[in-house]
């Protein structure tokens, strides 16, 4: 529980350089003091040891955060640059605010107060907003249960930041801790089926209209890519339709969003390699994004008309599993020769987008654990973007994207490199050639619609493989904290053409 309290104390500090919290063990309270570079060679808090420590660490422009625990005083410490921009300060903020749950945690507080008087409101939403992803676990399968959380409430003193928007931060935490959620379980309790069964459930519960369409009616509406993949499966696939349509909806056309639903891809035929293989109950993490915005988008009742797309499917082999060499073919029509059936996102979000015409959307967007080389590409650090006729949409993207730090960074979609997707037996081939894997899968996802289109590849960062600062191990929601701040951005700019 975070509360904002108001008080007068002190005005506004900017530039601000320095972020000093320091904690009272007997009051039990947090102080946020923003110090300049010249304070911190008196501030009473540090021992002259931290003291010469940090200002050597300054000289030398190391500048990030430290923190000092010795029993008696534990100290976190921000350094910012003042040349340093904007989102790099506030990110600093969110890893101060993770930094700060984990030290009240290991300390037992119960009651928290923070003095933030001087901060500016978004230093000080960023920092709330570290400290409350900071606060996720996965632990539901634990037999003992959840461990307690120590820190009961945490009082903010704050001249600039107000409660509504502390209010809207805790919905959109909420809305990345469901997104981890449906990452990280695993396929033994989430099928198809039941994914589908969770998205009507919540989303009519949240105000969506939603549709499953079971496999007779995924059969008859020939959606050759869910189909053929489902094949090795016991568990029926599903293909979900979930809309946002409020009355004062801004837009006339809507914007599709798409997201990869592989409840578990051991690869089929093709089968991956057993190392890691766990990780692959997070290949439905596009969908549970694409949900989670959804979901968001209801609750905050935002005028815009969104739908959003999920197909999913578990990818295994099986008795009458789809072999290298198939021909299938995709919702609408076009054909597809399967040379790898590990590739098995592309031929499902090729039937959803060629369904989504349908809707005549302006913009569709697709979100996808699409490829490894993503990953090799980018690391941790960043998703892959995509985009045909969209230059526009995805710069604001982007631009919200190192405002969340949840970042991309754009590949080409250049024509010559689908030459690799040419077949002599089908329309294309589900694989293209050695090389530039994450781009190859773009142009052949590209093939299937002729509305401007954005593709994420989200392989990079959906789930990680250490904790870090505010990101668990696990599914780590990335995308929902963007996705948000595109969609309120997209309202104020259909308003204004309206
Ligand atoms: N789900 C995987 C991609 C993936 C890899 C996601 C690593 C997250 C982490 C996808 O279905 C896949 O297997 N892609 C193949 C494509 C290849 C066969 C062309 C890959 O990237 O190896
Ligand atoms: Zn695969
Ligand atoms: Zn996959």
């Amino acid at each position: 529980m975070i509360n904002f309290v108001r008080c007068n104390k002190n005005e506004a500090m900017t530039p601000l350089i320095n972020l000093n919290i320091v904690y009272n063990k007997q009051s039990e309270q947090v102080v946020i003091v923003p110090l300049t570079m010249a304070m911190l060679t008196q501030a009473d808090a540090l021992s002259a040891s931290q003291r010469a420590f940090l200002q050597s660490k300054a000289e030398k422009k190391e500048l990030f955060h430290y923190s000092f625990f010795d029993g008696a005083q534990a100290l976190l410490i921000g350094l910012v640059d003042e040349t340093k921009s904007h989102n790099r300060v506030l990110e600093l903020f969110r890893q101060l605010g993770s930094e700060m749950h984990k030290r009240c945690e290991d300390l037992g507080f119960e009651q928290v107060l923070v003095d933030a008087a001087p901060l500016d409101s978004q230093c000080l939403l960023a920092f709330a907003e570290g400290y409350l992803l900071a606060g996720y676990s996965f632990d539901k399968y634990k037999s003992a249960g959840r461990p307690v959380v120590k820190v009961k409430q945490m009082n903010i003193i704050s001249n600039f930041a107000r409660q509504e928007e502390l209010e809207k931060l805790r919905m959109i935490c909420t809305a990345v801790f469901g997104c981890r959620d449906l990452v990280n379980e695993p396929l033994s309790h989430l099928n198809a089926e039941n994914l589908g069964d969770l998205f009507m459930e919540e989303g009519k519960q949240a105000g969506l209209k939603v549709e499953v369409f079971n496999k007779a009616r995924i059969a008859a509406l020939k959606m050759g890519g869910l189909l053929s993949v489902n094949r090795g499966s016991e568990d029926e696939p599903s293909f979900s339709v979930m809309e946002w349509k409020p009355e004062n909806a801004v837009n006339k056309k809507p914007l599709v969003l798409i997201g990869k639903g592989i409840v578990f891809d051991t690869g089929g035929i093709s089968l991956k390699p057993s190392a890691n293989m766990e990780e692959m109950k997070g290949d439905m993490a596009g969908g549970a994004l694409v949900f989670s915005v959804m979901k968001l988008l209801a609750k905050l009742n935002l005028p815009l008309h969104v739908v959003g797309l999920v197909p999913a499917t578990d990818n295994r082999p099986g008795k009458n599993a789809m072999v290298p060499g198939d021909v299938i073919t995709i919702y609408g029509g076009k054909t597809v020769e399967v040379i790898n059936t590990d590739a098995e996102g592309r031929l499902i979000i090729a039937d959803a987008l060629s369904y989504a015409s349908h809707y005549n959307p302006f913009l569709i967007i697709d979100f996808a654990t699409l490829t490894g080389s993503a990953q090799m590409a980018l690391g941790k650090y960043a998703m892959a973007g995509m985009q045909k006729e969209a230059g526009k949409w995805l710069d604001m993207i982007r631009h919200f994207g190192f405002a969340t730090h949840e970042r991309l960074v754009e590949f080409p979609l250049w024509d010559e490199m689908a030459k690799g997707l040419d077949s002599e037996v089908a329309d294309m081939k589900n694989l293209g050639g050695k090389f530039g894997g994450m781009m190859t899968a773009g142009l052949f996802l590209a093939k299937f619609t002729e509305k401007p289109f954005i593709h994420f590849d989200i392989a990079p960062v959906a789930f990680s493989d250490s904790a870090e600062a505010y990101t668990p191990k696990g599914g780590t929601g990335f995308g929902v904290r963007l996705m948000i701040r595109f969609l309120e951005a997209l309202v104020e700019e259909f308003a204004e053409i309206k």
